[in-house]
């Protein structure tokens, strides 16, 4: 399974990126709210920190000013991903999106039958939203299930980008469950290292060691 990041904040980036874990990012308008810059510049410098699929997001509603937008985001750079929404112009900007050899990530999918339509324009990435789901009593790993279960019936290509991911566990159930990718805020990335037995260990181990009086060199 691929990790993306899910931040538009370059400093975590850059730490995730030199500590070889992520495979790209995804960013939204309320996470380009949150690093307060203009967009394009911001997606620039991501796409000079790292090689890897860098999804950004129209801001129209309507299917022309979406295909003004999605171009003006693919010029930023080879890396750049169009993220639509999933509505009716969405999936239509995907479809000439996809023709036109563009990569697009449809998001804010939240039904089984929306993903399928996604996938049927052609989409590179869909982003089932996991915690938003959850947050409404509903179980969005079974999302997760369905549409891993639909894309393989049909042999569709788009990859499975479990997105609203809020804990390691969801992590751990989207990987279970065969999502080609998981886009993770950085704090719930990081700590999927950490095991209080790891730290345990580590520390007798490097207590022992002090008593050999040894050096490696
Ligand atoms: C997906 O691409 C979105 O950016 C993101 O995962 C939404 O997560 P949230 O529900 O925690 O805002």
């Amino acid at each position: 399974m691929k990790f993306f990041v899910d931040t538009a904040d370059i400093a975590e980036i850059r730490e995730l990126q030199d500590a070889g874990l992520i495979d790209g990012v995804t960013t939204n308008p309320s996470l380009v709210l949150k690093a307060n810059r203009p967009i394009k510049e911001l997606l620039k410098e991501i796409c000079e920190v790292t090689d890897g699929p860098v999804s950004g997001e129209v801001a129209s509603t309507e299917f022309d000013g979406m295909m003004r937008e999605g171009k003006i985001l693919a010029d930023i750079a080879p890396n750049i991903v169009i993220k639509l929404p999933l509505t009716l112009d969405g999936l239509k900007a995907c479809k000439h999106f996809t023709s036109d050899g563009l990569k697009t990530n449809v998001t804010l999918c939240f039904s089984a039958n929306q993903a399928l339509l996604a996938a049927k324009a052609g989409a590179t990435y869909i982003s089932p939203f996991v915690g938003r789901l959850d947050d409404m009593n509903i179980d969005g790993m079974e999302l997760i299930s369905d549409i891993r279960r639909i894309y393989d019936n049909y042999g569709f290509e788009t990859e499975i980008l479990a997105a609203s991911i809020r804990t390691p566990n969801h992590v751990r159930e989207a990987a279970l469950l065969g999502a080609d990718v998981a886009t993770v805020p950085p704090a719930t990335l990081k700590s999927l290292v950490k095991h209080p037995l790891t730290d345990n260990g580590l520390k007798a181990f490097v207590a022992d060691w002090a008593k050999t009086g040894q050096s490696i060199g």
